[in-house]
């Protein structure tokens, strides 16, 4: 097992300032705190968040041509506009698990479609923190390598 990239997108650097009521006051570190706690021994994990599509795209890229064993991806807003973030994961053989923090179809109409959702192995929403651990667990199942 070499590793695996937790990518997040927009706006999920500001996670405990942005609208906790629906994010949680916890950060960005604290999560990334826990999944190293959760992978310690098991896998290697990297870290990524940027709030541009095109780094999100290249960082995609530069984890399949490394052989990364997998993909947790929080794509922000960009999972209901982005296809060109759709067409990087259907261009990467890297297994992906979409998260996303709220459950998306309790929430605004607009947030009810993912176009990141059909290039994933699965996705994961509503779960807070925990959805991540699962997301997780279950590429150390599932991941190459
Ligand atoms: C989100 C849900 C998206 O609709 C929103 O734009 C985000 C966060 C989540 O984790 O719940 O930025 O992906």
């Amino acid at each position: 097992m070499k590793s695996i990239l937790v990518l997040h997108g927009p706006n999920l650097d500001r996670l405990g300032r942005r609208e906790p009521e629906i994010y949680g006051r916890q950060t960005l570190a604290d999560l990334e705190a826990l999944l190293r706690t959760h992978a310690r021994g098991r896998t290697s994990l990297e870290f990524f968040q940027s709030n541009h599509e095109g780094a999100l795209i290249d960082r995609i890229a530069e984890a399949t041509d490394n052989e990364a064993d997998g993909l947790i991806f929080n794509p922000g807003a960009l999972t209901h506009t982005s296809i060109a973030l759709r067409d990087a994961l259907a261009g990467s053989d890297l297994p992906c698990i979409e998260v996303h923090l709220s459950n998306i179809y309790r929430r605004e109409p607009f947030r009810h479609h993912s176009h990141t959702a059909a290039a994933s192995l699965g996705v994961i929403s509503g779960l807070g923190f925990h959805g991540y651990l699962a997301a997780l667990d279950h590429l150390l199942d599932h991941a190459r390598g």
